[in-house]
């Protein structure tokens, strides 16, 4: 007898249950109708894209394309194709393949052994470890360049990163995440993306909710280069006292030091040059205007000079935001502009800017400062005892359902007490009592399971109490 196993959720994974998902729905849904407020339409790009277009777009250097991109090979039936043709063509002319010194082998044989290799007919490709890249290739495969600009796009959906699992961090997480493609940088579009993202938490009630928002420049000369020179050559000086993360990004990567959490590390960062001081001129206004634009709409910032992103993609504007109740992983919403990456996808040149906030954060954090509360239990349990009953049940759940009303209708006769203790169970606020007297007289008796009170009613009538019930609460 084979051995049993007992399936698990893969370490990173996990299941969203009722009652919860009925928030995750509630949070969706405030997302799509705030975003559509703003003229946002939603975009849905596949789960897996190239693993070129991220290792492209995001970096790498960075952490995820380094080290936690879920990458696989897909054998491509284009390559199947060309090479089945070239083997035909070889058999025709009677062509042999030697492989090694002494084996001859034939086309046909040729074809069996390289079946057996797929790695040789396979293209890489990656689980999408974020999706702005996904939506930048989308605006160029499809030519929105074309439509009045700037295209507006959001997004929800799971994304796979292979990190170490804790609270707050997942290998598979979800972003609602959205992107304002083309039609300049003026700074009013980074204040709208960010407005229209507070909106939302707004909306949602989430609390102690902070936005940290920072310029981190383009990449003139004058400009990001000109500072990252400058911060090199300082951590050079304290270099010792860093540990080795940083000690290797002072080569690789010398803005993410700023990035660092290292408790004994904070002392060393506070006296590194700020790249406010060093943005070329335009840079230093745009991130002037940004600002102002913010104060004109009432969104409330902190400036962070150190806030520079994991990502390689971003210049100029970023930006972060921080709720309640997360813990070390408190980042629930990360964005900023990344002008030149769509041309870098082999696009026209194209403005970019646009967020993603990590969804389960969000949930998280409505939990625990106690906004997290989903509707529970059904609107009417019915409960039934005999075979005219029975069918008078099921038309009363149809048409009770079809009048929007959630209904439990148990598959199999129950004596009334037992149904009375499973409708309580379920949270049932009514308890609907069919039993032949019932139908007999035509009239349908309805229990408030709060406080035990019955009325009786005419099948009309009943429609009409609930649906005022239902209105009024
Ligand atoms: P990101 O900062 O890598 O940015 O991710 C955005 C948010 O996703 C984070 O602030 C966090 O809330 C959530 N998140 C990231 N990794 C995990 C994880 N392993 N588990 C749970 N939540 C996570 C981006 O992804 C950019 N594409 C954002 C963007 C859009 N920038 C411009 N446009």
């Amino acid at each position: 007898m084979a051995a049993k196993t007992k399936f698990q959720a893969i370490r990173g994974t996990r299941d969203l249950l009722p009652p919860e998902t009925a928030l995750w729905n509630h949070v969706e849904w405030t997302a799509h109708e705030v975003f559509g407020t703003f003229g946002f339409g939603e975009i849905r790009p596949p789960i897996f894209e190239p693993t070129e277009l991220f290792a492209r777009s995001i970096g790498l250097e960075t952490d995820v394309v380094s080290k936690e991109m879920y990458t696989f090979r897909d054998p491509t039936e284009e390559l199947d194709k060309i090479l089945i043709d070239v083997l035909r063509f070889a058999e025709e002319k009677g062509i042999t393949f030697g492989f090694g010194s002494d084996n001859v082998e034939t086309p046909a044989k040729v074809q069996r052994i390289l079946s057996e290799q797929p790695l040789l007919q396979s293209e890489s490709v990656t689980l999408r470890p974020e999706a702005t890249a996904s939506v930048c290739r989308a605006y160029i495969e499809h030519g929105m360049q074309q439509l009045p600009q700037p295209v507006k796009l959001y997004y929800m959906g799971p994304m796979f990163r292979r990190e170490r699992p804790q609270k707050g961090r997942y290998r598979q997480f979800y972003q609602i995440g959205a992107e304002v493609l083309g039609g300049g940088d003026a700074p009013a579009i980074d204040a709208e993306v960010i407005e229209m993202v507070m909106t939302f938490f707004d909306k949602l009630g989430l609390t102690g909710v902070e936005l940290d928002i920072n310029s981190i420049g383009h990449n003139a000369p004058d400009c990001r280069p000109a500072y990252i020179e400058k911060l090199r050559a300082a951590l050079e000086q304290v270099k010792d006292q860093l540990g080795a993360d940083s000690q290797h990004r002072i080569e690789t990567n010398p803005l993410r030091v700023l990035d660092s959490k290292l408790e004994h590390e904070q002392a060393i960062i506070a006296t590194l040059p700020r790249i406010a001081d060093h943005l070329c001129p335009d840079c230093a206004a745009h991130y002037a205007a940004v600002k102002r634009q913010l104060e004109m709409r009432g969104v409330f910032f902190k400036e962070n000079w150190r806030l520079v992103r994991g990502l390689d993609y971003y210049m100029r504007t970023t930006f972060e935001i921080t709720a309640k109740g997360l813990g070390s992983q408190n980042a629930v919403c990360g964005g900023g502009r990344y002008d030149g990456l769509v041309e870098l996808l082999g696009g026209p040149p194209t403005k970019g800017i646009g967020f993603a906030i990590g969804e389960d954060r969000l949930i998280l954090s409505l939990q625990e400062s106690g906004k997290g509360a989903a509707p529970q239990g059904r609107d009417i349990y019915i409960a039934w005892m005999g075979e005219r009953a029975y069918a008078t049940a099921v038309r009363a759940a149809k048409d009770l359902r079809n009048s929007g009303f959630s209904v439990e209708l148990p598959p199999t006769e129950l004596k009334f007490g037992k149904a009375l203790e499973r409708a309580d169970k379920l949270g049932s606020r009514y308890a609907l009592i069919l039993g032949d007297n019932e139908v007999s007289e035509g009239s349908w008796t309805l229990k408030t399971l709060v406080d035990g009170t019955q009325q009786k009613f005419t099948e009309p009538e009943l429609l009409e109490f609930l649906k005022q019930r239902k209105s009024g609460s």
